[in-house]
């Protein structure tokens, strides 16, 4: 009815949809995941739920991170980041795979649970299933007061905001955003991050609500790029290190609500299969920002170029490699490698959104999906 229509558009703030909403809200969300937390003037970092687990976990011998969806994603930036900043083995597991293969997992090993919503039905079972094997369990939820959140030992929360759409967009930055603070804090206490290193981290890290603000100035840019592609059947999303996992992330957000078929790899494995796809009817989203692998990244633009394959190029601002061989490129600021995927991913979240929405989707409740998937 009437009132119900206008109590949910004041609910979207203005946007035409919830997912706009929170891919808009992400500058804040993070900022607010962030507060309390990181003071970078006075070289500061706690997280409140890790304190009387830090013992534990700096003296892990292996992490292991659970979860399913964006939430594993959101796992495997993580595995990137506590091996490079902490030195620990990590181990990132789909819950449903995990709980039903008989893990080898004992006391000294550190679980992460990762969920939005706290509820998904698998991501609880293994943590009971890591819980009765005595492992140190923490969890990373959105919803307070949630089941993950009560069945894990400790944890802290992302601090989002309610989170309505169902494609995942400001938990996921949020999730990030909590790993890179544990990795910091690891790092520094185990002391393969040096002091230096860790100040200029934090102060890095300060920045990335900004960064995210200019990220999304490309709105308008990216709903062009759209208006070309929405008729394609597939998309490839490439990535390498930290952009790998927001390759993924970019394919799932796609095909989750544009039903679109997309696949995300290592743009290093293109040669070990999927370069056979590739042809004029084929877009192909490269993350190629300045980073250790840009140069490879390079390289696999042009074996894709050479096939005609057409190319969305995300690049940090400036370059100028990428955008002569690309056929559309979107800048995000440059920033710490390890902080990349905060940024990099916004444009993909954006492109997704435009898509389905051009498409004649239901981007906040697509076919076939629940916003919690409570059974297994
Ligand atoms: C994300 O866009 C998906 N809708 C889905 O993959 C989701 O991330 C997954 O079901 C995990 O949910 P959770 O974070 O609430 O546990």
């Amino acid at each position: 009815n009437q009132l119900e229509m206008e109590l949910e558009a004041i609910e979207k703030g203005g946007y035409e949809h919830f997912m706009l909403k929170e891919i808009f809200e992400q500058p804040r969300s993070i900022a607010d995941c962030l507060r309390g937390r990181l003071d970078a003037k006075n070289g500061r970092l706690v997280l409140g739920g890790l304190r009387d687990y830090m013992n534990k976990f700096q003296n892990a011998d292996r992490i292991i991170i659970t979860a399913c969806g964006t939430s594993w994603h959101a796992g495997l930036v993580a595995e990137y980041l506590f091996e490079e900043f902490a030195r620990i083995p990590v181990e990132v597991e789909y819950a449903s795979e995990f709980r039903y293969r008989n893990p080898v997992v004992n006391e000294k090993d550190f679980v992460i649970a990762i969920s939005q919503s706290g509820e998904t039905a698998d991501t609880l079972a293994a943590i009971e299933l890591a819980k009765s094997k005595g492992a140190t369990i923490f969890g990373v939820c959105n919803v307070v007061g949630s089941s993950i959140a009560r069945a894990t030992h400790a944890g802290s929360y992302t601090h989002a905001g309610p989170e309505i759409g169902v494609a995942s967009t400001k938990a996921f930055t949020a999730q990030i955003s909590v790993l890179t603070m544990m990795a910091l804090m690891l790092g520094y206490q185990r002391g393969t991050l040096t002091e230096s290193k860790y100040v200029q981290l934090l102060n890095e890290l300060e920045k990335i609500p900004s960064k995210v603000e200019e990220t999304l100035q490309m709105n308008p840019h990216i709903e062009e790029i759209s208006a070309e592609y929405k008729d394609a059947r597939n998309f490839l999303y490439l990535g390498r290190g930290y952009n790998f996992p927001v390759a993924l992330e970019g394919a799932l957000k796609l095909k989750e609500i544009s039903y679109i078929h997309a696949e995300g790899y290592p743009a290093a494995e293109m040669k070990h299969g999927p370069i056979a796809l590739i042809d004029e009817e084929m877009p192909v989203v490269f993350i190629a920002t300045k980073d250790n692998s840009y140069e490879k990244v390079v390289s696999n633009i042009q074996e894709v170029k050479a096939r005609k394959g057409k190319i969305i190029a995300v690049v940090t601002e400036g370059d100028t490699t990428v955008k002569s061989m690309a056929d559309h490129v979107l800048e995000i600021p440059d920033t710490a490698e390890a902080f990349v995927p905060l940024l990099s991913v916004i444009p993909l979240q954006i492109l997704s959104y435009h898509i389905a929405v051009m498409r004649g989707c239901n981007v906040d409740q697509p076919r076939n999906l629940a916003k919690s998937v409570t059974v297994e």
